[in-house]
């Protein structure tokens, strides 16, 4: 088996800030409300770039950052709930746009555990020798799927991108992986698609509107992440053999400080452990796990031989995590 190495990464957000105060303006909400019971103090919101092209320059910056050129990659996974299209995938655009022509690209559709999906799917084609060098992208437009006048989801949620490159090398980088899903409670977070609409069905059926806007039980999913967090933590550390005291910092799906401050009471570990950066971005789904990373990196937080613990879960719903040795 190859070894892996996370050897670049990258993020992109737009410009356009939206604060608590601004939303308290459109719904009835305010700042107070959205940070005590989130965390959330803003999020950067798209005027009008698709996915496609936040995924291209979170894809441009891990290139750049990893030192390699867009033609040495074999591998483009791009997570994502707000694709460009349904055809053609936003992996293949992005791979258009950033001229990686050597890639085989697809996308895929995990939620919010998007970006350690991906993540893994590329450790296990590096690992088997079908690929070398590999694209994992988290890139998601949630602005054009929120329900503007819903308070319950229309604070939560952000957009942005994040990418990681991954490649063969001498050492091992990816300490373990864990990963699951629980199809039973996918109602829980919900965007329905084009319903079946040809001449064969019933006249109800083609009179169906579909609403594509997230609707979402925010316990459920509440409850969800507090348990998978805590069981998919303790996995990965006994798979990687190592303790938490080994873990320079867990980089969990940015989804609510409050999920966060619960895992970490039942883990017995300080909430300091968690990389949190939601304050400024709030959840944007695929793209909060490697935003954080590429964030931590900007920041000189990261240094050779640190051990850091990535945890997502979301729709579907989906967890994923992997221990990537620095
Ligand atoms: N502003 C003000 N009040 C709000 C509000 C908002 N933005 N959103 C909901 N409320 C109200 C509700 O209407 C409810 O009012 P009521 O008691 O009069 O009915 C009250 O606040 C409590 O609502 P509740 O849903 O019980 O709040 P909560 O403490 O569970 O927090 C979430 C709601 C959504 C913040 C929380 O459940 C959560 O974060 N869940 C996880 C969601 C998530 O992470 N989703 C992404 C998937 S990865």
């Amino acid at each position: 088996m190859n070894k892996v190495q996370v050897i670049g990464t990258g993020s992109y957000v737009p410009s356009k800030v939206v604060s608590n105060d601004d939303l308290s303006r459109m719904v009835d909400t305010s700042d107070e409300w959205i940070s005590s019971r989130t965390g959330i103090k803003e999020r950067r919101i798209s005027e009008g770039e698709d996915t496609s092209e936040m995924a291209s320059k979170a894809a441009m910056k891990a290139i750049e950052s990893a030192g390699i050129k867009p033609e040495d990659i074999d591998l483009i996974i791009l997570g994502t709930a707000t694709p460009d299209n349904f055809i053609p995938s936003t992996a293949c655009i992005v791979q258009s746009n950033i001229k990686a022509m050597n890639a085989m690209c697809f996308d895929i559709s995990a939620a919010c555990s998007g970006f350690v999906y991906g993540l893994d799917i590329a450790t296990q084609f590096i690992r088997t020798g079908s690929c070398k060098t590999a694209l994992v992208i988290g890139a998601e437009t949630l602005s054009k799927i929120i329900n503007w006048e819903d308070r319950n989801t229309c604070v939560l949620f952000g957009d942005g991108a994040a990418a990681a490159i991954l490649q063969t090398s001498d050492v091992e980088g990816i300490l373990a992986i864990c990963r699951g899903a629980d199809g039973s409670k996918g109602k829980a977070l919900v965007s329905s698609a084009i319903p079946v609409k040809n001449p064969y069905v019933s006249k109800e059926m083609l009179d169906k509107q579909v609403d594509a806007t997230v609707k979402m039980d925010g316990r459920e999913i509440f409850k969800f992440a507090v348990k998978v967090i805590i069981q998919e933590v303790e996995k990965l550390l006994a798979d990687a053999k190592c303790s938490l005291d080994d873990i320079k910092y867990i980089v969990p799906h940015q989804a609510n400080s409050r999920i966060i401050d619960s895992a970490a009471k039942k883990l017995g570990v300080s909430e300091e452990k968690f990389y949190l950066d939601l304050d400024k971005f709030g959840n944007t789904s695929a793209a909060t796990i490697g935003i954080a990373l590429d964030d931590m990196v900007q920041n000189n937080l990261l240094e050779h031989g640190d051990k850091i613990l990535l945890i997502g879960f979301g729709g579907g719903l989906t967890y994923g995590g992997l221990i990537i040795e620095w």
